[in-house]
């Protein structure tokens, strides 16, 4: 009988070809996990050296100097050489009740209801391993965070996506302005529907989802009984008094509503990987089982950073200085666009700002690698953009499903998470864009 994985040798002893041998698992062909995606193709590599890397949303600062400071000492230390408890330092799961207990109104049991995971991410990831089952499905507001895919898919589950829809019929719109159809959403939830994933404030589109949004998603995971997952790794980066409302704080939603945090994102330590999930003891210690598992425990000499970050943001007024500073950012992108004339997406929280692109224009006959032929228009819009103003982007339409590539398509995303000179280079650079905007295409 032939072997199911084929015979590494040929009969008459000639080798065949040894590069495959093993067949990888068919969930990495799910959930486009072997797909070349967005930031391969609008890669350093791939753009000219000089190119000005506004696509990818992380920071070309470091984390404030007292961080680094706490980072280095625990790195002197023995204990923080070592394993943590799976559930988290406990010196940062109190820093992180001392933070979060005003916020979320509660007394957190850092026994049960704290869970410190190796950036938001890998928290997200547990969740999924803990509660999907096989054809689960998950309801996500598009444009989506790219890894929610991937993580819900490789644990059985399936994705169901609900876009926000922006309107687009005004030229000064704001994150606000991309709204949810409530019968949209609830047509999308079946009998097999276990989880929603709000995201706020949202990566890329800047919303700051309101209260009355949160309570009407609230109220239909309360009819349908989900699991909600609360992304909100951009909560301390709010502008414009917006106010941060966190889906757990509303009546009766604390006991199916897992928080998920970063100190990446707060910390501007994209690489410390560290991150938290807060909830019930029904979310966490079955979330906790899953981590251990996965990663054991997250490292812990930048547990120890973090701790020292949370411990001490309040009396160093930190995350008001930082949204000052984002402020600043954000405001420089702001006025490139008006200037230039194009809509964009004022965001109201986050460090994202979408470009509506739709009135760029590129020769006919511009030489576009295969990669982003094919794709959407934002795929064009942003190469061209690269190659020609020297400023990266990333296409929103990556963050939608086939079917409602055509919302994302009109929008190129810029960061702001990098220095104001980076930023004013940038957009100095993409003023130029004026020459190629076609006011009549729009
Ligand atoms: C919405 C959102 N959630 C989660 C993450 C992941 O955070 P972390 O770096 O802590 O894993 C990101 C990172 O970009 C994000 O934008």
């Amino acid at each position: 009988m032939v072997h199911p994985n084929g015979s590494p040798n040929g009969t008459n002893g000639v080798t065949k070809d040894r590069s495959k041998l093993i067949p990888f698992s068919s969930r990495l062909k799910e959930g486009r996990a072997l797909a070349q995606d967005v930031w391969s193709i609008f890669n350093a590599a791939n753009l000219p050296a000089d190119c000005i890397n506004l696509g990818q949303g992380y920071m070309n600062f470091a984390p404030p100097e007292w961080i680094k400071d706490a980072a280095n000492d625990a790195l002197n230390t023995v204990a923080a050489s070592h394993y943590s408890h799976p559930k988290g330092r406990p010196r940062l799961r109190q820093a992180l009740k001392k933070y979060y207990d005003p916020k979320f109104g509660r007394d957190l049991d850092i026994e049960q209801e704290i869970l410190v995971t190796s950036g938001a991410n890998e928290g997200q990831y547990s969740v999924f391993v803990a509660f999907l089952e096989e054809g689960d499905e998950v309801i996500m507001f598009e444009p989506f965070f790219d890894q929610y895919l991937p993580s819900v898919t490789f644990n059985g589950g399936k994705p169901v996506y609900v876009p926000l829809h922006p309107d687009v019929s005004h030229g000064k719109i704001t994150s606000n302005d991309w709204v949810i159809d409530f019968d949209e959403l609830r047509r999308a939830i079946s009998p097999r529907t276990k989880m929603i994933i709000v995201n706020t404030p949202h990566n890329p589109v800047g919303k700051v989802f309101t209260r009355a949004e949160l309570e009407g998603i609230a109220a239909l995971a309360e009819e349908f009984n989900l699991l909600v997952m609360s992304d909100e790794v951009y909560e301390s980066l709010t502008f414009d008094d917006k106010e941060h409302v966190r889906i757990a704080n509303l009546p009766g939603m604390w006991d199916r509503t897992v928080t998920v945090g970063s100190a990446g994102k707060m910390f501007n330590a994209t690489g410390y990987r560290v991150g938290w999930l807060i909830g019930p003891a029904s979310i966490i210690q079955p979330t906790l089982a899953a981590t251990t598992r996965i990663v054991f425990c997250s490292n812990s000499p930048l547990q120890e950073a973090a701790a020292a970050g949370l411990e001490q943001v309040v009396d160093r007024k930190f995350f008001e200085q930082q949204r000052k500073e984002y402020n600043e950012r954000r405001q420089i992108l702001i006025d490139c666009f008006d200037d230039i004339g194009l809509k964009y997406t004022r965001p109201e929280g986050s460090y994202f700002i979408l470009l509506d692109i739709s009135e760029v224009t590129w020769p006919e006959n511009y030489p576009f690698p295969e990669s982003v032929k094919g794709r959407g228009r934002d795929f064009l819009a942003c190469w061209y953009i690269a190659l020609e103003f020297g400023v990266s982007s990333i296409p929103v339409s990556e963050f939608y499903c086939e079917e409602h590539v055509n919302i994302g398509e009109r929008f190129a995303r810029f960061a702001f998470c990098k220095d104001v000179a980076t930023l004013k280079q940038a957009a100095e650079r993409l003023r130029e864009l004026k020459r190629i905007v076609n006011k009549t295409s729009a």
